[in-house]
C-alpha cells in the first residue's frame, strides 16, 4: 500500500468514525474498520488497499448502520473467538460476553485436547460456541441442537465454512426432548439459552430487537429454559458437565434451581466486564 493510499483510506476511516460517533454508536473505530473491510471484500482492514475500496457499498452499509441496524445484521457476519460467523435474521449475533464459556471449557478440557470425545451445543444458533470449541479440541465431535430449522441452516453454513462439518451433527429439537437422544457418552453440554424475562423484551435496546424473539424470550421469570434443562438432566442423572451462560439478573434463580435439584455448582465465572456470565454444574 502506498502512502497516498493510506491517506485515502484513513480519510474515509475518519469520516466513518465521525458519523458513527455523532450517532452515539459504541466502538466506532472497530466498526469503521469492519465497514471498510467488508465493503471491500477483505477479511481484515489491514489488507485493504485503495483499489479495493467500494465507496457505494461503504455508504450503503453506513446508511443502514446510522438508521440503527446492527452491523452484524447488515453484513451478515460477526467475529467470535478465532473466526467470523455467518448470521442472519434467524440467529442471535454472537456476543463477546459468551467467549468466557469457550475459554473456561478449554481450560477444563485442555487435557482432552487430542482425545476423541463428544459434546453438545444446546440452543446453538449460529453454532459459535460449539464450532469455536471444535476448532480448538481437534478430535472432538459436537451435536448442535436448536428448535429453529432456520438457525440450524445457519449453523450448517458456519460448520462447512470452517471445515468442521465432519465433526458436526445437527438436530432440530425442543431442548433435549428428542426420544432418540443418547447422552450417555456426552462429556459436557454447553448452552446459551434464551434468558430475557418476557416482560423485559420491550425494554431491550433497539439493536437487540433485531435478534429473533425465539433467541431472547426466557419466559415469565427468564428461567424457563434453565428450569427445563436442569430438570431434564437431573432426571436422567447426567454424568457429564453442564456449562450454562447466565446473566447477573437470573443468576440467583439459576443457583436456586441447581440447589433444588440437589445438583452441584462447580464454579461461577465472570465475563470481561466483570458480570457473572457462566455457571458450571454437575448432577452427580
Ligand atoms: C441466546 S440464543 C444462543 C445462540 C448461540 N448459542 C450463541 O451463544 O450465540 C438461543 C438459541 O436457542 C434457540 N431455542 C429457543 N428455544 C429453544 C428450544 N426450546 N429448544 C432448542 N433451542 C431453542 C433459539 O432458536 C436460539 O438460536
Amino acid at each position: 500500500m502506498t502512502v497516498e493510499n493510506i491517506k485515502e483510506i484513513s480519510k474515509i476511516f475518519d469520516n466513518i468514525v465521525t458519523s458513527l460517533k455523532k450517532n452515539h454508536i459504541n466502538n466506532p473505530d472497530s466498526e469503521a474498520k469492519i465497514i471498510i473491510s467488508s465493503a471491500s471484500g477483505k477479511k481484515n482492514f489491514n489488507f485493504v488497499s485503495e483499489s479495493d475500496l467500494n465507496i457505494d457499498k461503504i455508504n450503503s452499509i453506513l446508511k443502514k448502520r446510522l438508521e440503527g441496524k446492527p452491523l452484524a445484521k447488515i453484513i451478515n457476519q460477526k467475529g467470535f473467538w478465532n473466526d467470523v460467523f455467518y448470521t442472519n435474521e434467524n440467529t442471535l449475533d454472537p456476543r463477546a460476553d459468551s467467549e468466557i464459556l469457550v475459554e473456561s471449557i478449554l481450560d477444563d478440557f485442555s487435557f482432552m485436547k487430542t482425545k476423541k470425545f463428544n459434546f453438545i451445543d444446546l440452543c446453538s444458533g449460529t453454532g459459535c460456541l460449539g464450532l469455536s470449541l471444535l476448532g480448538e479440541l481437534s478430535s472432538s465431535h459436537c451435536l448442535f441442537i436448536d428448535i429453529s430449522p432456520e438457525a440450524i441452516k445457519v449453523n450448517k453454513i458456519n460448520s462447512s465454512q470452517l471445515n468442521l462439518d465432519k465433526r458436526s451433527k445437527f438436530l432440530v429439537s425442543n431442548l433435549l426432548s428428542d426420544p432418540n437422544l443418547n447422552l450417555s457418552n456426552i462429556e459436557f453440554i454447553v448452552s446459551n439459552p434464551p434468558y430475557i424475562k418476557s416482560s423485559d423484551i420491550k425494554n431491550l435496546n433497539s439493536e437487540t430487537l433485531h435478534d429473533p424473539l425465539l433467541s431472547l424470550d426466557g419466559g415469565a421469570d427468564g428461567c424457563d429454559f434453565y428450569r427445563s434443562i436442569i430438570n431434564q438432566l437431573n432426571n436422567i442423572e447426567f454424568k457429564g458437565y453442564l456449562y450454562l451462560e447466565i446473566d447477573p439478573i437470573v443468576k440467583d434463580k439459576v443457583v436456586n434451581l441447581v440447589l433444588e435439584n440437589n445438583a452441584n455448582i462447580l464454579y461461577i465465572k465472570q465475563d470481561y466486564l466483570k458480570n457473572d456470565r457462566l455457571i458450571k454444574i454437575t448432577f452427580l
